[in-house]
């Protein structure tokens, strides 16, 4: 997909990005070799052919097969650094990023040989390319509760680096409610809340996340649509929903890109970003997805600057830093389309 000078340079902010989900199938191959971790495919090729998935689990059983390759902290910061080489050609200033911690301790990787590696990405990410970031650790909720609070004091011991939590992997049959205690707990120890909701599940589940999480941000959302008191409730709250367009084609959550609800929830109001997932394995990074949703739905250069301007009002940064983005945006706005941007 070819991208637009404008969107290339459009400066803008990821929030809803899983550092898993970055890993290239070249990198994969060259860290399970030198790990000497078995996979079911030898090429690079063979590997994007096995990336036809027909939901969200189908997705979820490659996903955590492919990172078993990773063990080391250079593992991780080998990762890390990647992903922040690829966004900075994409004019993020700003990156929220996901982990699934219990991913690797589950298969005996030690919780703080991942955050190693991964907080020295981060410093790489700003020391190299300027670009600022946060971290947040998601739980993952087809594991149970104790699983999740115990991960979670774990994390206190992290306090630091780790700036929010959020909820993730398999979402039917795991409501967000399951989880009611372990967000109130991290809550009052100061994390940052987000829960992705409504992918697969049900409006409820988005509803749960709102009234029993409080989450700050909705991952996905897409079914919020489907409740007309949820989407007003969203609108009046204005809480920001962390949309992935080419995640919901390639995990079936829309039929095809055309028929993506994104212009409909700018239509109602809702506070949209645009956002990448797991872009090595859906077929594009941020600049992809902006570009898709161009293509596909007609939104202008406009809208998108708007989209932008709403993923820095939605990132969780200081109100300096905030300020700057914004500046810079206004000015890049007013050059290329002579008028300011306008939040959406
Ligand atoms: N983990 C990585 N990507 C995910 C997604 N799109 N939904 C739920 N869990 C995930
Ligand atoms: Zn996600």
């Amino acid at each position: 997909m070819s991208v637009s000078a404008f969107i290339q340079s459009l400066p803008k902010a990821e929030l809803h990005l899983h550092i898993e989900g970055t890993l290239e199938p070249e990198l994969m191959l060259a860290i399970a070799s030198r790990n000497a971790v078995e996979l079911p495919f030898g090429t690079v090729s063979q590997v994007r052919q096995a990336y036809q998935f027909g939901n969200l689990q189908d997705f979820l059983d490659i996903y955590y097969r492919c990172m078993s390759v990773l063990l080391t902290e250079k593992d991780f910061f080998d990762l890390t650094r990647a992903y922040f080489d690829r966004i900075a050609v994409q004019s993020v200033r700003h990156a929220e990023i996901f982990f699934d911690p219990q991913a690797h301790t589950g298969r005996g990787v030690a919780f703080n040989t991942v955050c190693a590696g991964i907080r020295r990405g981060l410093d790489y990410g700003f020391e190299r390319h300027g670009i600022t970031s946060r971290l947040i650790m998601c739980f993952l909720r087809h594991l149970d509760e104790a699983d999740a609070m115990a991960t979670l004091e774990t994390a206190l011991r992290h306090r630091s680096l780790i700036y929010g939590v959020g909820l993730d992997s398999g979402e039917l049959g795991n409501p967000p409610s399951k989880f009611a205690r372990v967000f109130t707990r991290a809550r009052a120890a100061g994390f940052a809340v987000v829960a992705h909701a409504g992918e697969e599940g049900p409006p409820e589940y988005v509803r749960e996340a709102v009234d029993m999480l409080r989450v700050q941000r909705i991952d996905h959302g897409n079914r919020a649509l489907e409740d007309s008191g949820l989407v007003a409730e969203l609108v009046e709250s204005q809480i920001p929903l962390t949309v992935c367009p080419l995640s919901n084609q390639k995990l079936g959550v829309v039929a095809c890109l055309e028929r993506h609800p994104l212009r409909n929830m700018l239509d109602a109001g809702l506070v949209i970003t645009i956002n990448s997932d797991d872009p090595a394995f859906f077929g594009g990074y941020i600049n992809e997805n902006y570009q898709a949703m161009q293509d596909r739905l007609g939104i202008d250069d406009h809208a998108l600057a708007g989209i932008a301007r709403n993923s820095f009002d939605a990132a969780f940064m200081d109100a300096q830093r905030r300020e700057e983005l914004l500046a810079e945006l206004d000015e890049y706005v007013a050059d290329h389309l002579g008028t300011p941007s306008a939040a959406t």
